[in-house]
């Protein structure tokens, strides 16, 4: 089962100008081949997948937690592109790149690509092969920094950077996790043998804060009382900066997240939103809510 928290594993800003074709870009990071929904469902099916786990849990608690990572990345690319077209005219959308985020998604993120390709089942590989597995998710985690770095660089609105600037570093530890976990396993050193994506971080502005809290060294445990034999994967020293690997007892504390005003040209949440306001309140009332 999943636990759900209303927060946001990194604060974005509020909207600002409205940036539809960049809020395109950033749908390669939600349905994309190596996008955020493949990571989540690459380790979720892996995850349900395994089998000796009693035998093997560290490598078991390693994919499972990860996996529950992803989904808050998912959640964070879906604001980004609601914040990026908050604010945007209708009218202006049919000269637009992405005119599906209108006519259908009422200026929301859809589960599909830069190109409105939906997310397709067939970016899931899970072998039932550990050691094929985990090469396999090394390198679906460098393509994906690799497209964060490319939307970084394409897109410039405050909130796409803020975004990849902490998908990055996310990203790095999910490399490393999986680097380590090969190196247990074979002995292979993936860092020295396949040294890519190479993304000097500490020169990005937007890496840079998290960098100095250290979230590059961290993998946090996504769960109350499970998959403590991570412990037992995650660790030694960082490949590039050899400093101590570290894992945090427990999800990061995150952000509360903005709540984003009415789209009423698109009818989100509703033509008159104010009317399913006056609805919301009474049951609240009726509930003994405040
Ligand atoms: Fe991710």
């Amino acid at each position: 089962m999943i636990l759900r928290i209303d927060r946001l594993g990194v604060e974005l800003p509020p909207p600002s100008t409205p940036d539809p074709n960049g809020a395109a870009a950033v749908q390669e990071l939600m349905g994309g081949k190596f996008g955020e929904m493949s990571t989540l469902m690459n380790y979720t099916f892996q995850s349900f997948n395994f089998r000796d786990r009693k035998s093997i849990r560290p490598f078991y608690d390693l994919i499972a937690n990860i996996a529950a990572e992803e989904f808050g990345h998912i959640e964070l690319v879906a604001t980004t592109i609601n914040t990026m077209l908050t604010g945007a005219s209708l009218s202006d959308a049919k000269d637009g790149a992405y005119k599906q985020h209108f006519l259908f998604g009422g200026k929301g993120a859809l589960p599909a690509d830069s190109h409105g390709k939906p997310w397709d089942g067939s970016y899931v590989h899970s072998s039932g092969d550990l050691i094929e597995d985990l090469t396999h998710n090394y390198f679906l985690e460098s393509g994906a920094r690799s497209g964060k770095l490319r939307v970084y660089e394409m897109v410039e609105h405050e909130a796409a950077r803020a975004l990849t600037g902490y998908l990055l570093v996310r990203g790095g530890v999910h490399q490393v996790a999986y680097a380590r976990a090969l190196e247990h396993l074979t002995g292979a050193d993936m860092s020295k043998l396949f040294p890519t994506p190479r993304i000097p971080t500490e020169k990005i502005p937007e890496c840079k804060p998290h960098l100095d809290a250290g979230l590059h060294l961290k993998l946090y445990r996504f769960s109350p009382d499970d998959y403590k034999e991570v412990v037992a994967v995650f660790n030694g020293k960082h490949p590039e900066t050899g400093e101590e690997l570290e894992v945090v007892d427990s999800p990061p504390e995150g952000f509360e997240p903005k709540d984003l005003p009415a789209e009423t040209d698109v009818f989100a949440p509703d033509y008159a939103p104010e009317e399913i306001a006056e609805i919301a309140n009474k049951l609240r009332k009726k509930a003994g809510l405040k």
